[in-house]
């Protein structure tokens, strides 16, 4: 059988733990991911023990906490706060999820936090966008016409406008695209979940007029059809979405033009 063996520069170290303060009654630990590329060290996980009394209910509150009060070189993204931006997603107890939205008090024990999986790390709990973006950027994720503007707003009946239900909701987090396998093994030529459903939120809208031209993109054996419906992706959005649906969409439109 054949038997695989880390590069000895991957391997998970044990890092420092910072204890909580003296008189803490209610103490969670936090097990967070650490690497600095300008240090020539493995990757580390350092323990945090946080007073949740003094602390908010959201795994990014005693992320904020710990960058603010405790160790100021824990670094990680963050922007609203509230589930609209999409920028804290990262692995929380094993699950790809947002950390502002993901409550402290569902992890039983201490809370394991690691960057996305599968994914370039730029520093700690940062992973590197740089071609999941190029991705949607080949998608020309923007409204194509080509008929002439009209005097007003391209107009959709409530039928049509509630077709793109379910896609335009997506924050472009990635926690779909960075759980699927097919992603994982093939992510430099399959468009994974994210960007499919929003290939798809384009391919829905009824004002668009370049249809066939975006299902000839995405006719190839890597772009769309890596997906085996393993539905890693709707389990895992936290948005409650379901991309691996939106993808048996785009497949459905390819039968249907043949
Ligand atoms: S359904 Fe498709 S896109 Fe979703 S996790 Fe499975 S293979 Fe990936
Ligand atoms: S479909 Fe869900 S998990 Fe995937 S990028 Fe959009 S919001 Fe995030
Ligand atoms: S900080 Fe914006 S989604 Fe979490």
């Amino acid at each position: 059988m054949a038997e695989f063996t880390l590069p000895a520069n991957s391997k998970v170290g044990t890092g420092k733990t910072f204890a909580a303060p003296a008189g803490a009654k209610r103490v969670k630990t936090f097990t967070v991911y650490r690497w600095d590329p300008d240090s020539k060290a493995n990757p580390r996980l350092d323990r945090y023990d946080i007073d949740l009394d003094a602390c908010g209910p959201m795994v990014l509150d005693a992320l904020i906490k710990i960058k603010n009060e405790v160790d100021t070189t824990l670094t990680f993204r963050r922007s609203c706060r509230e589930g609209v931006c999409g920028s804290c997603a990262m692995n929380i107890d094993g699950t790809n999820t947002l950390a502002c939205l993901k409550y402290i008090n569902e992890v039983k024990g201490d809370v394991a936090i690691y960057p996305l999986p599968h994914m370039p790390v730029v520093k700690d709990l940062v992973p590197d966008l740089t071609h999941i973006y190029a991705q949607y950027h080949s998608i020309q994720p923007w409204l194509q016409t080509e008929t002439a503007p009209p005097d007003r707003e391209r107009k959709q009946s409530i039928d049509e406008r509630a077709k793109l239900d379910g896609l335009w909701e997506c924050i472009l987090c990635f926690c779909c695209s960075t759980a699927c396998p097919s992603y994982w093994w093939n992510g430099d030529r399959y468009l994974g979940p994210a960007i499919l459903l929003q290939a798809y939120r384009w391919l829905a809208d009824s004002r668009d007029e370049k249809t066939g031209d975006r299902l000839d993109a995405l006719e190839d054996p890597f772009r769309l059809y890596r997906c085996h419906t393993i539905m890693n992706c709707t389990r895992t959005c936290p948005k409650g979405l379901n991309p691996a649906k939106a993808i048996a969409e785009i497949k459905k439109m390819m039968v249907a033009r043949r």
